[in-house]
């Protein structure tokens, strides 16, 4: 995928996502797991800022960090944000997170962390570890496979393509073309696990527990053969 890639998409993001139920569903899901005396959140990969925009409108909430790499997205989520006094941006990696420990009280992403490599993705299990404050959650929307593979394995390839053609079929019908012409045109980027990484949910919960998290919950979103998932997990108070 190309480094600014998602830069070269802010501007038509909004529009081609505008119609995506799935999207719609992982971002309700993610708002109603989100507990009412969460003060403090961080959202990962946050692009235009469509989930920040309604967690800010949530009583109580005091402190939003909007996070994410690209400076395009973040032009975009300032639009819609508009002069929203309680967020903050930052410009940066999800493996790598420049917060002192215990800052927040729930950290959320949604379609953004297989954008990680693997080795990313435990780093960045560990990293919203360490951010979270004692009692805090993490909450986390995104898209898996069935199985861990790499490209070298032709059965992995197969397994990938035919769970694409179904995102693309279901885009199509129940989404938009331009929907549709998004996903597959980044079939190489999947295919070949560059820039788009698909994990599967037990990979995840692996790194999470290993990171020191407990209580880890995982709930289908539909439609369920799109492996889209909202996982759960929790950093317990010290004993
Ligand atoms: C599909 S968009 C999802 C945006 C938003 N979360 C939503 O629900 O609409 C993926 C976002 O992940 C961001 N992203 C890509 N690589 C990332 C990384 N290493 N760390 C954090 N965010 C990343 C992209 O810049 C992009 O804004």
């Amino acid at each position: 995928m190309p480094k600014d890639f998602w830069d070269s998409i802010s501007a038509r993001y909004d529009r081609i996502m505008e119609n995506d139920s799935q999207m719609k569903l992982l971002h309700k899901g993610i708002l109603d797991r989100l507990p009412l005396s969460a003060q403090t959140v961080l959202d990962l990969g946050a692009g235009t800022g469509v989930l920040l925009e309604k967690i800010a409108r949530r009583k109580g909430i005091q402190r939003l960090v909007w996070f994410d790499p690209s400076k395009k997205m973040r032009i975009k989520a300032r639009q819609r944000l508009n002069g929203e006094k309680k967020v903050e941006y930052m410009i940066g990696n999800a493996s790598r997170l420049k917060f002192k420990s215990g800052t927040f009280d729930a950290v959320v992403s949604n379609f953004a962390l297989h954008h990680l490599t693997h080795g990313e993705k435990a780093a960045c299990a560990r990293e919203i570890w360490r951010v979270l404050k004692e009692n805090g959650v993490f909450i986390f929307g995104d898209q898996h496979c069935r199985r861990m593979g790499t490209p070298d394995d032709p059965v992995w390839v197969g397994e990938i393509f035919s769970l694409l053609c179904k995102k693309a079929d279901f885009y199509l019908t129940y989404g938009s073309l331009e929907r549709m012409l998004l996903q597959v045109s980044l079939m190489p980027e999947f295919l070949l696990a560059k820039g788009e990484i698909l994990a599967t949910v037990e990979y995840w919960s692996g790194c999470l527990k290993s990171a020191g998290f407990e209580g880890i919950e995982i709930a289908a979103v539909k439609p369920v053969p799109l492996y889209n998932r909202i996982i759960v997990a929790h950093k317990r108070s010290a004993p």
